[in-house]
């Protein structure tokens, strides 16, 4: 397929950033065009044939600027292949059973619906307590979620493999 594919993502520490640059490698060795951006820096959705939309979770939410993106191109995005991630747990093993099956914000779960994605990913997150303030540490520290690194590239490499397949 012709035209490039946007991975658009909402990061506060970068984690995020880091998955969707993965991503966009992928995408770009199997031969497509892709673009990564921040969702607050996207333009136009309309110049893209695909888009790949992720976001941290921080007490299960979306970060505002990947919430409003979804929200205010729900048109555009509902007539594209459109494929979305949450990057949260922390911890070993599954995230989706870290999460007790939760991968995606119950609120935007209505735009999503609309959007009819081609797929909803929970990938595992990474939260270092270098980077993090008191509240967040202690929040973290209420919902017994460990810090450290938990992003699992094999599973993240498959996954936009898959897209990659679904474009060509
Ligand atoms: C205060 C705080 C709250 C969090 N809440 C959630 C949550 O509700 N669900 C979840 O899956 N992960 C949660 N996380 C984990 C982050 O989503 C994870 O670390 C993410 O990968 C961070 O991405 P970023 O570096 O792009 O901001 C939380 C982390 C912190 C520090």
């Amino acid at each position: 397929m012709d035209g490039k594919v946007l991975v658009a993502y909402g990061t506060k520490y970068g984690a995020t950033a880091e998955i969707a640059e993965r991503i966009g490698q992928v995408l770009r060795q199997a031969g497509l065009d892709a673009e990564v951006l921040p969702a607050e820096r996207v333009g136009d959705v309309r110049a893209y044939q695909a888009v790949v939309l992720g976001s941290a979770v921080y007490i299960g939410q979306w970060r505002k600027q990947a919430a409003a993106f979804l929200k205010a191109n729900e048109q555009a995005l509902a007539g594209r292949p459109v494929w979305l991630f949450s990057s949260g747990p922390t911890g070993e093993g599954d995230p989706a059973a870290l999460t007790q099956g939760w991968r995606f914000p119950t609120g935007l779960q209505p735009v999503a619906d609309r959007i009819r994605p081609r797929d909803i990913a929970l990938f595992g997150g990474a939260a270092s307590v270098e980077k993090m303030n008191l509240i967040e540490k202690f929040m973290l520290k209420q919902v017994k979620a460990p810090a450290g690194d938990f992003r699992d590239w094999a599973a993240i490499t498959a996954w936009a493999a898959s897209i990659a397949d679904a474009l060509k």
